[in-house]
């Protein structure tokens, strides 16, 4: 891939009094208005601070959940215009629309420095459709586009991918031009042994990648949602758990041809709902009855995995072991954190993806110092390492 044109690659000059539309991913997890975990929000702030310093008018625009285009309250991006006030230290305007005179209006009456924060663009079902109308109402907002949305950048929707046919300066953000230097490397040159953990509940982008990823990798430890499809696939049942049937198919073939190197979970901790005071147990086999969910790993899995989690080569993770909120099903996560750092500090080069994955190393008390590089993006890093070229990564200026 040809090397991307920085924000930074431009005289300061050039952006005086113009109005540029920074697509971020402030997809970050949200308790009432109470942001749990802001590590996508500051890293993107040295590309809002430069774009600021230099006389630019920002707007920035992002995703929160997947609101399927209606206006869903607990998913507005009020808390984050907050933070990122206090974080900035200036006033980010908020208009609470995404689109409109409202917002055209507070789009041409921003002065140089100011920033403003439109509301979560997926309220409109247009911005994941790429729909041209809606790309082109934001595109009219702004004069310059810029991509500092790592995590969303295998997603070729309107904020990501359509309005940038409107501009012709397409840039990479500070972040997303740091994340490709540091991910093209493990492409290129990972150091071996390459040990790929994946978790988490994304199954269907997750599976994707992994066709890719797999062939890279020497060791592919499956846990979390996405191990139901792999069992389901070798026979076994899976009870309530979810499994991804088109994949089924697929899943059996890499268990053929993979044998040695797809590591599947031997126990579970599982229960007949999540939390609620529930009784949780632990299954010492790798078959689920019926009536019951899994929500963890078990304690042999979390041997069998933490034993290939070493201090040499490479470990890659994405995505927790199971429902790591919630304390009974927390300890296969809270595990592999700690085998992760201990990686990191015995030598390995440890990079971590997703918004939950990031989540999960926190409450396991493991800091962010302690892996070697932590990918604000989830699906799109898995996408971005399986070999895959992001559309909107694929859409920005070369340098
Ligand atoms: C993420 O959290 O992985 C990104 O924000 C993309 O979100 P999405 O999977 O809902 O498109």
């Amino acid at each position: 891939m040809k090397k991307k044109l920085l924000v930074t690659g431009l005289p300061d000059s050039f952006y005086e009094g113009k109005r540029v539309f920074v697509r971020v991913d402030f997809n970050v997890p949200v308790n009432g208005t109470e942001i749990t975990e802001d590590y996508r929000i500051r890293r993107a702030i040295p590309t809002i601070d430069y774009l600021t310093r230099v006389g630019a008018r920002v707007i920035l625009a992002s995703h929160m959940g997947r609101p399927k285009g209606r206006r869903i309250g607990d998913l507005s991006m009020a808390p984050v215009a907050q933070r990122l006030s206090e974080v900035l230290g200036i006033e980010v305007r908020f208009p609470g629309v995404v689109v409109g005179k409202k917002v055209e209006s507070a789009s041409k009456k921003l002065k140089n420095g100011e920033v403003m924060l439109l509301e979560n663009l997926r309220y409109h079902s247009e911005e994941t459709a790429n729909d041209a109308g809606f790309s082109q109402k934001l595109a009219s907002l702004a004069d310059i586009y810029v991509n500092e949305a790592f995590g969303t950048s295998h997603r070729a929707h309107a904020s990501t991918y359509g309005m940038t046919a409107h501009f012709e300066k397409k840039l990479a953000g500070l972040m997303v031009g740091n994340e490709i230097k540091f991910l093209n490397r493990l492409i290129r040159r990972p150091k071996k042994p390459y040990v790929v953990v994946v978790g988490g509940m994304k199954i269907k982008d997750k599976i994707g990648a992994l066709r890719n990823i797999i062939k890279r990798a020497d060791r592919v430890l499956v846990g979390g949602g996405v191990a139901f499809t792999f069992l389901a696939a070798r026979g076994v049942s899976v009870g309530r758990c979810s499994v991804e049937k088109d994949m089924l198919e697929w899943a059996r073939g890499a268990l053929a041809t993979y044998r040695e190197k797809i590591v599947l979970p031997v126990d579970h901790v599982m229960t007949e709902a999540a939390g609620g005071g529930k009784r949780s147990v632990v299954i010492t086999g790798d078959e689920i009855p019926d009536d019951m969910t899994a929500f963890d790993i078990g304690p042999k899995t979390v041997d069998k995995f933490v034993s290939h989690i070493r201090g040499e080569g490479t470990v890659f993770w994405n995505g927790p072991m199971g429902l790591f909120e919630e304390d009974d099903f927390s300890n296969g996560t809270s595990s592999i954190a700690r085998a992760f750092a201990l990686a990191t500090w015995r030598g390995a080069t440890t990079v971590l993806g997703g918004g939950d994955s990031v989540a999960a190393l926190k409450k396991s008390g493991v800091n962010f110092s302690e892996a070697t590089h932590v990918s604000t993006g989830g699906g799109a890093c898995f996408e971005f390492l399986g070999g895959s070229e992001l559309p909107g990564i694929s859409i920005l200026s070369d340098s």
